[in-house]
């Protein structure tokens, strides 16, 4: 391939992303993790289904960053999950301090890369590789806006028993409970859900969307989601390679947009070759207003305690 695609950390979402890029032909797939054998376990297995699934993506496994250099696209998803009863800021501390140690490392050997961050609590982990990186703002964008928005719409599609490619969802906001997303602009074929369900269940389908990552945590217990995860950092770095320009919901750096400033919160953003290259704004009521700068609020605050203990 021509593309070089590095997915730091070989777990769960790292594993699932480093498949769907390669069986995709997206791009060469590097895949890093601190854990003996593990990336190159893996690795190797997902090159032998290459035959199968026929496809000429190679993967390398490693535990250190050389094979990463001339990256186009660095995924990181390195960090600990979720367990039950954990929040995703439960995970600040010890994923800001393994955040910080990957883009120390991965950042020099890249310098053109563009950061996809999955690592939670996503919004905070963006302003720590943002920070550590010293990229531009266009090359550091988060995912959990496309993995809300996916949530939402297998929700409405259940609900309204259609495809899945009729819908569309709109999600602003941070990767938390404070999300906001945005009936009014989640539509059936162009119709609005609020048309076509009861007030009632659009309520019901955004608390669910809500909670979305926090239903998978209590039916696996043992972690947090991955493959729709990964389907979503995947979409983003497909739009990146191909530069297709998508309208993605990705937590970008807003320096003003939607009133708010020096923060990496979701809003919705066109994805290209060159990252970030677009930050669309939408009229928003009072009431969504207030909802999105709430959550910027619980962002922020996030980043307040990282900035405090020196992250
Ligand atoms: P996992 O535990 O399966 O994998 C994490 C991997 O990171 C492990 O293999 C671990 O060895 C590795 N790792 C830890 N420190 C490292 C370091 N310094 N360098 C390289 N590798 C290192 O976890 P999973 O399920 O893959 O989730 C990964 C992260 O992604 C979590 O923080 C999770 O909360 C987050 N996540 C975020 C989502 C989002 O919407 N933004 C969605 C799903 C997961
Ligand atoms: C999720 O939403 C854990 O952030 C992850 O599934």
């Amino acid at each position: 391939m021509d593309k070089k695609v590095t997915v730091v950390g070989a777990g769960n979402v790292g594993a699932s992303v480093a498949q769907r890029v390669a069986e995709k032909e997206l791009a060469d797939v590097v895949l890093i993790d601190i854990v003996e054998g593990l990336p190159q376990g893996k690795a190797l297995d997902l090159q032998e289904a290459a035959p199968v699934e026929k496809h000429d993506a190679r993967l390398v496994g490693t535990n250190t960053y050389e094979a990463s250099e001339g990256s186009d696209i660095v995924i990181v998803t390195a960090g600990i999950p979720r367990k039950p009863g954990m929040s995703r800021a439960d995970l600040l501390t010890t994923n800001a301090e393994i955040m910080k140690g990957i883009i120390e490392q991965v950042a020099p050997l890249s310098p053109d890369a563009i950061l996809i961050i999955v690592t939670n609590p996503v919004d905070a982990m963006c302003h720590v590789a943002f920070e550590t990186s010293k990229f531009p703002k266009n090359r550091v964008v988060g995912m959990s806006g496309v993995l809300d928005a996916a949530r939402f719409r297998a929700f409405v599609a259940m609900e309204l028993n259609v495809s899945v490619e009729s819908t569309h969802a709109f999600v602003l906001g941070g990767h938390g409970r404070t999300m906001v997303p945005l009936p009014r602009y989640s539509t059936v074929a162009g119709i609005p859900i609020t048309e076509l369900l009861p007030q009632d269940r659009v309520d019901a389908l955004v608390e669910r969307t809500r909670y979305g990552g926090a239903e998978i945590v209590d039916l696996l217990k043992t972690g947090s989601a991955y493959y729709a995860p990964a389907a979503a950092a995947v979409e983003m770095a497909d739009s990146i390679l191909k530069d297709r320009k998508k309208i993605l919901p990705c937590a970008a750096y807003l320096q003003g947009e939607y009133g708010i400033h020096d923060l990496f919160i979701g809003v919705p953003v066109t994805l290209g070759r060159d990252g970030v290259e677009q930050i669309i704004e939408v009229t928003l009521t009072e009431e969504e207003r207030a909802a999105l700068n709430k959550s910027a609020d619980a962002v922020r605050s996030l980043v307040e305690s990282l900035e405090k203990m020196g992250l």
